[in-house]
């Protein structure tokens, strides 16, 4: 399996319409596009003419019509040219769906599974997509550790002067690392608290599991008294896919879903905060991307750091990134931008 051989997301639904979108995925230059009767396309973003991306063009009919000399491709990336109509080629082209509000892509060859996402009684509050500047290695690192939610995230976590109460449990199968934390909640604003339920001395749980094929994280959150006995009103359940763009960047697509019991059922009152949710989760990923641009440097390699408890799974996620998503077991793969 390559990097381009599992089931990505390359947009949200609500973000493609006419009008078609230039995607990179691992390097490669996609361009995808809805045909006027609703069927998906994507092409390699680089017309076989004289290479203009095919995202500039637009769409007719059925087909993707390249902006420069006309040339128009379907689905499946046949092309013909109106000014030599002998002259047929064929682009590559990718699979392609849409599942849970976003737009997935994989290559033709690949049968790889599509990931399947566990929402039992939970409720859809927003999807966001967020861009990182930063290698997907430690794009992921930052998402998959809690000690910095003492000092970067307000709507949950732990304070810092209490981190070393925090217990750390952690579990890994041959495609899949989870990591449970539980300890006492730092203080949320009065709205989160109220909303939820939260009292002093509550602990926070904080539970996340990530698979590489595609590459992506559920994490479960929510709080109970202090001897785990009662649960709170409100529980939050969101899903991270992370997509390598460049040597540098990576999108990360999340998905946020919430449980709550209050009156009335089955929504408990979701409707109503659903933009705040949408907001406060929106800012909270903002304030990981940025403190990914104060790396020093943005070499992956773990060797000469002083990794903490907090950590562990930093390794064994490098290794399953490898072996699992770029399906290589030496060293790791470039991603230049190619068309
Ligand atoms: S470059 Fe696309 S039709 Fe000429
Ligand atoms: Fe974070």
């Amino acid at each position: 399996m390559g990097m381009l051989d599992h089931w990505q997301p390359v947009a949200r639904t609500e973000d493609l319409g006419r009008k078609p979108l230039a995607a990179v995925v691992a390097g490669h230059q996609v361009a995808v596009f809805r045909t006027a009767s609703g069927k998906l396309g994507a092409v390699a973003d680089a017309c076989p003419h004289r290479r203009l991306k095919l995202s500039a063009g637009e769409v007719v009919g059925e087909k993707l019509q390249c902006r420069y000399h006309g040339w128009t491709f379907d689905a499946c990336g046949e092309g013909e040219s109106p000014g030599a109509p002998k002259m047929h080629t064929c682009t590559t082209s990718y699979d392609v769906r849409e599942e849970h509000g976003l737009v997935w892509m994989k290559t033709r060859q690949s049968s790889p599974q599509f990931p399947t996402l566990d929402l039992g009684g939970f409720v859809h509050v927003g999807s966001l997509v967020h861009d990182a500047p930063a290698p997907l290695e430690l794009t992921m690192d930052n998402f998959n550790e809690i000690e910095h939610s003492g000092t970067v995230h307000k709507n949950f976590g732990y304070d810092l002067d209490k981190m070393h109460e925090v217990k750390v449990g952690f579990e890994s199968t041959d495609d899949s690392l989870t990591v449970s934390n539980v300890g006492p909640t730092k203080r949320l604003p009065f709205l989160d608290r109220l909303y939820i339920g939260i009292k002093p001395g509550d602990l926070f749980h904080d539970k996340w599991t990530t698979w590489f094929s595609p590459l992506h994280s559920r994490f479960d959150h929510w709080w109970t008294s202090a001897d785990g006995s009662q649960e709170r009103k409100v529980r939050w359940r969101v899903y991270l896919f992370y997509v390598p763009v460049t040597e540098t960047s990576t999108r990360v697509y999340s998905m946020l879903y919430a449980k709550s019991r209050w009156w009335p059922q089955p929504n408990g009152g979701l409707r109503l905060v659903r933009r705040y949710i949408r907001n406060q989760t929106a800012a909270e990923i903002d304030a990981d991307i940025d403190m990914l641009q104060y790396l020093a440097d943005y070499e992956p390699g773990l060797a000469g750091l002083k990794l903490s408890r907090f950590d562990k799974s930093l390794g064994l996620t490098r290794e399953r990134i490898q072996r699992i998503y770029r399906g290589e077991g030496g060293t790791r793969t470039p991603l230049r931008i190619a068309g």
